[in-house]
C-alpha cells in the first residue's frame, strides 16, 4: 500500500490514480495526499503526484510527539548495525507543529545512531516537508541508503507513515519542456507533467494514441516515453515541422522504438489514416490573456473555441471505434470573481455521442496558475 503526495490541482491527480488503479483503490487521507491500495505502483509514470511512499506504519489518532518516538525507536534499531552511511529527510504533511521540531526528531535518531557507530547525514528542514525539488536533488527513496519518511496526518487522525520511492523528476521534465530543439511561446505548450496525466487519464494499455492539434508535440513525446506509438496532425504547416523535429529528438534521446506518424490536417474535417487506440489533445485554447477579457470579447473568443472543438468532436466521432476514450484540454476562462466560464460544448457532449467518464463527472478538472486567466479544463470522454 502506498502514499502518494499529489501536486498543485489535487483533483487531477486524484483521478490519474483512479485511472490506473481503480476508483475502489484510491482514498483521500487529506486535501493533498491518498492512500493508493495497489501491490505495484509505477511512480515514474505519474504526472500529478509529486512524491509517493510505501506504507510502514499507521498509528491511531496520534501526535507527533508520539510519532516521533516510534520513528526513533525503530529506525535506531534498524540502521543501528548499518555498514553504510544513510542520508535521511523527514517529511511530516499536516501536523501543527514546526519545521524544527520535525528536525529535532532526526537529531535525536542521529545521536542514537551515533552512540553505534553509524552516520547518518540529515537533510535539514526549511519547512516541515521538504519541497520536490530538495527530495529530488537529493535522491531521496531512489536507493536503501537515500531514505524520506513522509509522514501523513489523515482527516481522521490517523497518521501513516511510508518511506518514499522517489520525487517527481523535475529535471528531466524541465529539460524536455526547455531543452527541445523546437518551442513556441505563441502556441501555448502543454507542460510534459499535464501531458503524462491526459495520457494515464486515458486507461490506454498500449497502442496508438492521436493529438489532432498536436502543436509542437509535447503529447507525441509523452506518449513515445511511455511506450505507446504517436499520431500527430495539426492545421499549421509549422508545426507540424515542429512536432516532427521534437519527436526525432526524444526518439534518439531516449532511443525510443515507438513508431512516429505526423501529418497536416484540419482537425475539423480531416479524415485520419491510421488506427486509432486513444485522443490525447490539448485543443485550440484561443488567444492568451494577461486579465479577463470583456464580455463581448470573451464571448467571441469562447464561440470560435467552441466551434474548432465542437466540429471536430462531430468529425471523429464516426472515424472512431465505440468506447475510444478521449483526454481534451479545452479552455476555461476565470473571471474577476475566480469563477469559471465553461465552453457551451461540455452541456452538449451526450447528444454528440460522447459519455463523460465518472473520473470527472462530479467536478471540473481544471489545471491553471493563480495568475492564469485562461484555463485548461481536462475532459475524459468516451466514444458512445
Ligand atoms: C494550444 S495549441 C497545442 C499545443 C500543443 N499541445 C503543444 O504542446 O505544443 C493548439 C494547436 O491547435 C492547432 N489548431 C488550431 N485549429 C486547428 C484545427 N482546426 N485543426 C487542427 N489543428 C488546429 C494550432 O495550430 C496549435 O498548434
Amino acid at each position: 500500500m502506498y502514499i502518494s503526495i499529489l501536486g498543485r490541482q489535487p483533483n487531477i491527480g486524484i483521478a490519474e490514480l483512479a485511472a490506473l488503479y481503480g476508483k475502489a483503490a484510491v482514498s483521500p487521507l487529506s486535501d493533498g495526499a491518498v492512500k493508493v491500495e495497489t501491490e505495484l505502483f509505477e511512480f515514474d509514470r505519474l504526472g500529478g503526484s509529486k512524491k509517493a511512499g510505501k506504507i510502514v506504519a499507521e498509528f491511531h489518532g496520534s501526535n507527533w510527539q508520539n510519532v516521533s518516538k516510534e520513528i526513533v525507536r525503530h529506525y535506531s534499531r534498524l540502521w543501528s548495525a548499518s555498514d553504510h552511511k544513510i542520508t535521511l529527510g523527514i517529511s511530516a504533511y499536516g501536523f501543527n507543529v514546526s519545521e524544527r521540531d520535525i528536525q529535532q526528531t532526526g537529531i535525536i535518531l542521529k545521536s542514537r545512531l551515533k552512540k553505534h557507530s553509524t552516520s547518518l547525514r540529515l537533510i535539514p528542514n526549511k519547512t516541515a516537508a521538504h519541497n520536490t525539488a530538495v527530495s529530488h536533488h537529493n535522491k531521496l527513496g531512489l536507493s536503501p541508503n537515500k531514505v524520506e519518511l513522509l509522514v501523513v496526518r489523515a482527516n481522521n487522525g490517523n497518521v501513516l507513515v511510508a518511506e518514499s520511492i522517489g520525487a517527481q523528476n523535475i529535471s528531466a521534465l524541465a529539460a524536455r519542456d526547455q531543452a527541445r530543439p523546437k518551442t513556441d511561446a505563441f502556441v501555448g505548450m502543454l507542460p510534459p507533467k499535464l501531458a503524462k496525466i491526459m495520457i494515464n487519464l486515458s486507461g490506454l494499455a498500449s497502442g496508438r494514441i492521436l493529438d489532432p492539434f498536436c502543436g509542437t508535440g509535447v503529447v507525441l513525446q509523452e506518449s513515445l516515453l511511455l511506450g505507446y506509438d504517436a499520431y500527430g496532425t495539426d492545421l499549421s504547416q509549422k508545426m507540424i515541422d515542429y512536432s516532427t523535429v521534437n519527436t526525432e529528438w526524444i526518439k534518439n534521446k531516449y532511443k525510443i522504438k515507438g513508431s512516429r506518424v505526423i501529418e497536416h490536417g484540419d482537425a475539423m474535417t480531416h479524415t485520419w489514416s491510421q488506427p486509432i487506440d486513444s485522443v490525447v489533445a490539448e485543443t485550440y485554447l484561443g488567444q492568451p490573456f494577461s486579465a479577463p477579457p470583456s464580455p463581448a470579447k470573451q464571448s467571441s473568443v469562447s464561440k470560435n473555441c467552441n466551434h474548432i472543438i465542437s466540429s471536430f468532436l462531430k468529425n471523429i466521432h464516426p472515424q472512431l471505434k465505440p468506447d475510444t476514450k478521449l483526454v481534451l484540454a479545452i479552455p476555461a476562462w476565470r473571471d474577476n470573481k475566480g469563477r469559471f466560464n465553461h465552453l457551451q460544448l461540455t452541456a452538449d457532449l451526450e447528444t454528440m455521442g460522447y459519455s463523460e467518464s465518472s473520473l470527472s463527472t462530479n467536478h471540473a478538472l481544471l489545471y491553471y496558475r493563480e495568475d492564469q486567466v485562461v484555463a485548461r479544463e481536462i475532459l475524459i470522454l468516451q466514444r458512445k
